[in-house]
Formats: structure tokens, C-alpha cells, sequence
């Protein structure tokens, strides 16, 4: 699966998830555009790519305001001559429920999960009509198939992101275009460090999510950005408008059921 003369866009690139497919994608062939407000270790695997022999650029900016992505994107288009791909896994998560959530947490969640992945839509989506054809990749979740408790807004924007997703797949098809989601059970990323941190026990939270999952594991992120890279590659060329979970099994069994043996 090489990705010689394409360039991605991927949002949330400087860390975790979306750290690993710039670096999968950049190994594999692809010029790699990071875009991330943690602009330090953003530089950080812009460094890494181009010391293994690969080409990056990066833009260090909020993915909720437009202008800054379009500026990125239109800048990355005049470095590499096109912009074949978008991979969006800028991220957040907060905390809380309908009555604890407030208008600000509701307003940052939404405004970086959801309309950060539609900025990014609108800005690539001219370039890949252009080009004739290309992929958008949504990291979304498990979250967006089911829920937890205490995390309203970050389930109803991986929800809502299921919706963006279909909804280009559907107006775009005729432009060669294909977005499908992608629903990663739990990743060992900064992220969930930073949930895990939150407890006093942090390695029981990281006990528990492996313990959660069938596999009796969680995922690295080369594991979810194998999924990714396969997503936005030709390979899945009949693919798009869907939901794939990469989840260790999660999703698919039923809680609480007495063990057998
Ligand atoms: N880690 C998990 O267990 C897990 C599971 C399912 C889905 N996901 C999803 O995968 C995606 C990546 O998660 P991760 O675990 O790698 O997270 P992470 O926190 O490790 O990395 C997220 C990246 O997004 C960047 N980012 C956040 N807000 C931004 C903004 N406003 N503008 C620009 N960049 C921004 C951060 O700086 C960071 O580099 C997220 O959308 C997350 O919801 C993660």
C-alpha cells in the first residue's frame, strides 16, 4: 500500500493516532501535511518524517477556526501540487452529562470534534474534485456506536461525525471521492494518559480498559493507523459511506454475561 506522489492532510497529527498515520503514510510514500495546535511536537514528527527521508509540512493552528485551515491547506497544496487525502483525528474529551455539561465544555467539544473535521472537509474537498478523485478519513469512535457514561458531548459529537461522514460520502461520490469513519476502541495514546490521570489509580483505568476489550488488550496507534492507511488508499476503492470499528472485539459482545468455563 504506497502512497508515492499523494499528498494527506491530517488533522491532530502531532500526537497519538494521528501521529502514527503521518508517520505510516510518510513511510509508505506520502508527503504528510501535520496540522495540529500543539505546534512543538507537531515539529517534532515533521522532524522525524524528513530525518527518515520523508516530506512534511506543518501548520501549527486551531482546527475550529476555518480560516486557518484553509490557509494551511491551500499552503500545503502550493508545497506539493495537490492534496490527494484528508485524515481527521484532532480530539477532544471532556466530562459530564446533560445537566453537568456546560455551554463552554458543549461549545469546545463540538466546535473542535465536529466542526474541525468539517473545516478540514471544506477545505480539502475542492482540491481532491480537482485532482479527480481522493479519500477523507474520519477518526471517530466507539463512542459513536454506543456509550458511556459521563461523556455527553464527546458522544454526541463522534455521533455526529458518523453523519458528516456520510452525508460527503453521499454528495461527492460523483467526484471520485470516498469518506468513510473509523471507531477505534480504546488507543494507548496521550489521550487516554491523560483520562487515566484523572483517577487516582491510574493504571487501573489502563487495567480496565484492557480487560474491556475481548482481545484482553488495548490498541497501539500503528494499529489503528494501519486501518486508516488502508481507508484512504486505492486498496478500499469500493469502500466508502462506511463505519469501521477497529475495536479488539468491544463492540460485539454482550456485557455481563456469566463466563461458561
Ligand atoms: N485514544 C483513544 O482511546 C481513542 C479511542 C477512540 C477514538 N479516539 C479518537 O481518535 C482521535 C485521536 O485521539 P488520540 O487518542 O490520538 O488523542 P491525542 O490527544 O493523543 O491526540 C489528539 C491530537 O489532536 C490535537 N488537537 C486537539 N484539539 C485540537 C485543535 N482544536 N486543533 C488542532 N489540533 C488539535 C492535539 O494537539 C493532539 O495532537 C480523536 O478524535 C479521539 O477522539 C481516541
Amino acid at each position: 500500500m504506497r502512497f508515492d506522489g499523494k499528498t494527506v492532510v491530517v488533522t491532530g497529527g502531532a500526537l497519538g493516532i494521528g501521529r502514527a498515520v503521518c508517520e505510516l503514510l510518510a513511510e509508505r510514500g506520502a508527503a504528510v501535511a501535520i496540522v495540529d495546535r500543539d505546534e512543538r511536537a507537531a515539529r517534532e514528527v515533521g522532524a522525524h518524517i524528513e530525518s527518515n527521508g520523508g516530506k512534511a509540512v506543518v501548520h501549527a493552528l486551531d482546527v475550529s477556526n476555518f480560516d486557518e485551515v484553509k490557509t494551511a491547506v491551500d499552503t500545503t497544496h502550493a508545497a506539493f501540487g495537490s492534496v490527494d487525502s484528508l485524515v481527521v483525528s484532532a480530539g477532544i474529551q471532556r466530562y459530564g452529562t446533560a445537566l453537568t455539561t456546560d455551554d463552554a465544555e458543549w461549545d469546545e467539544v463540538l466546535n473542535v470534534n465536529l466542526r474541525g473535521a468539517w473545516n478540514a472537509a471544506k477545505a480539502v474537498i475542492p482540491f481532491i474534485q480537482r485532482s479527480g478523485g481522493g479519500t477523507i478519513v474520519n477518526v471517530s469512535s466507539v463512542q459513536a456506536l454506543a456509550s458511556q457514561q459521563n461523556v455527553l458531548a464527546y458522544t454526541v459529537s463522534k455521533h455526529a461525525l458518523i453523519g458528516l461522514t456520510r452525508s460527503i460520502a453521499m454528495d461527492f461520490a460523483k467526484d471520485g471521492i470516498r469518506a468513510n469513519a473509523l471507531c477505534p476502541g480504546t488507543v494507548d495514546t496521550p489521550m487516554l494518559r491523560w483520562a487515566a490521570s484523572l483517577d487516582p489509580d491510574p493504571q487501573s483505568v489502563y487495567d480496565a480498559c484492557s480487560a474491556m476489550h475481548p482481545l484482553g488488550r488495548i490498541a497501539q496507534p500503528r494499529e489503528i493507523a494501519e486501518v486508516v492507511a488502508f481507508l484512504a488508499h486505492e486498496s478500499s476503492s469500493f469502500v466508502t459511506g462506511s463505519v469501521w470499528t477497529a475495536d479488539g472485539g468491544l463492540l460485539t459482545q454482550i456485557g455481563g454475561v456469566p463466563k461458561t468455563e
